[in-house]
């Protein structure tokens, strides 16, 4: 038996057409895409421009040209933070990031001086807006904040967030939102929206996509340069969109995959998988506080939160806990700090080994969230 319970780290198992997807680029059209004139070619160009259109209407982009790929979340945090920071800028973003945010403003508070602050989250997870205003200074160019936490859930009040930028760009990290939380960009206008494809948007692994707003491409640098297929006289990276920040060969096949799993979900739509993934958070939380040895961290129980529940065993150490569930109920789910190290400093779990996390997805059960529990009671003790 096994019960994947780590949608958060990618999605499985993939909708069938997903696989399919995949499996006709690979077999069939295998050429690369935005290069030849020959039929495969146009094709491959043809399957690249679908999911581009999807994944734009996904986010109510109305031009798929904003929309800019890439291998993950953290390639396109990269593309976001190294293009657009310049020497003394100052960045404002959050405790509850992701490393793929915090080890690139490290690195660029050490090569090129930008200084950064921190906010703090209460003790659910929730970052205050007025914090945020608060830390701006005459030097804030940007402001980077994930929508949603891959350890405790919570959800950030993105749309008084992004409103409270006031002339500094908005860099929003989709990570563990895109695919369970709509997200409407024309009601967020952020500037950047950064996330991976593999994860709640049900793509294979290798994608990662970049929302780029209209102006902010005169910004952003391209981090890579190479070919693009277009301009090839020219010494330097194309102006167009998407190909300015494109150097090299699409993973065109994950990206037939991708476009595939965007269709899925705009027909399922976003919205309905957020009330299914939210029933079974609820279940899995309910079952959860009536096992005494467990704590559960994040939002309040009844409170909105992305597809991730995280909790402390008493007694356990939290692999030696995920690896007891493995070996008894082959119920697969992450332990650890999650590469959220200041989130976890925040809620004080970092002495604990971090915490031990599930996280549901589109085709996670009842039956499965009964079973994990089961497990979890037999061996926490309930
Ligand atoms: C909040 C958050 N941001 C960014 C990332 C990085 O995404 P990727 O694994 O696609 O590089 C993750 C991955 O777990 C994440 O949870």
């Amino acid at each position: 038996m096994r019960i994947y319970l780590d949608n958060a780290a990618t999605s499985w198992p993939k909708p069938e057409p997903v696989y399919a997807a995949v499996d006709r680029y690979q077999r069939e059209i295998g050429a690369t895409a935005g290069r030849g004139a020959y039929r495969d070619a146009v094709e491959a160009q043809r399957v690249v421009d679908d999911a581009r259109r999807r994944c734009a209407s996904l986010f109510a982009v109305s031009d798929p040209s904003r929309i800019v790929f890439g291998s993950n979340g953290t390639d396109m945090l990269n593309l976001a933070l190294h293009g657009l920071l310049r020497e003394s800028d100052h960045v404002i973003t959050t405790v509850c990031e992701h490393n793929s945010v915090l080890r690139p403003l490290a690195e660029l508070s050490r090569t090129r001086g930008v200084t950064i602050t921190h906010v703090r989250c209460d003790s659910h997870g929730y970052v205050d807006p007025q914090d945020i205003k608060h830390a701006r200074t005459s030097k804030t160019r940007l402001i980077a904040v994930t929508h949603a936490s891959n350890v405790t859930g919570a959800i950030q009040p993105i749309r008084e967030i992004v409103s409270t930028a006031d002339g500094a760009l908005t860099l929003i990290d989709a990570a563990q939102s895109a695919g369970h939380v709509p997200l409407d960009l024309n009601e967020v206008p952020a500037d950047l929206v950064a996330t991976s494809g593999h994860k709640g948007l049900l793509g294979p692994l290798g994608t990662g996509l970049l929302y780029i707003r209209p102006g902010v491409e005169k910004l952003l640098k391209p981090v890579r340069q190479g070919g693009t297929g277009v301009n090839s006289t020219e010494d330097h990276q194309p102006d167009e969109l998407p190909q300015r920040y494109e150097a090299g060969n699409l993973n065109a096949p994950a990206l037939a995959g991708l476009g595939a799993a965007a269709a899925f979900l705009l027909e399922r739509p976003v919205s309905a998988n957020a009330a299914h993934e939210s029933a079974l958070v609820r279940r899995l939380i309910h079952g959860l506080q009536s096992i005494s040895a467990v704590r559960i961290y994040g939002p309040p129980p009844g409170e909105p939160r992305a597809s991730v529940v995280s909790f402390s065993v008493e007694g356990y150490d939290p692999q030696e806990f995920a690896a007891a569930l493995d070996a008894a109920a082959g119920l697969q789910c992450r332990a650890g700090l999650h590469c959220a190290p200041r989130m976890h400093d925040a809620l004080g779990t970092t002495k604990l080994g971090g915490l031990v996390r599930m996280s549901v997805g589109w085709s996670t059960t009842a039956e499965e969230i009964d079973h994990a529990l089961d497990a979890i009671a037999a061996i926490a003790g309930a």
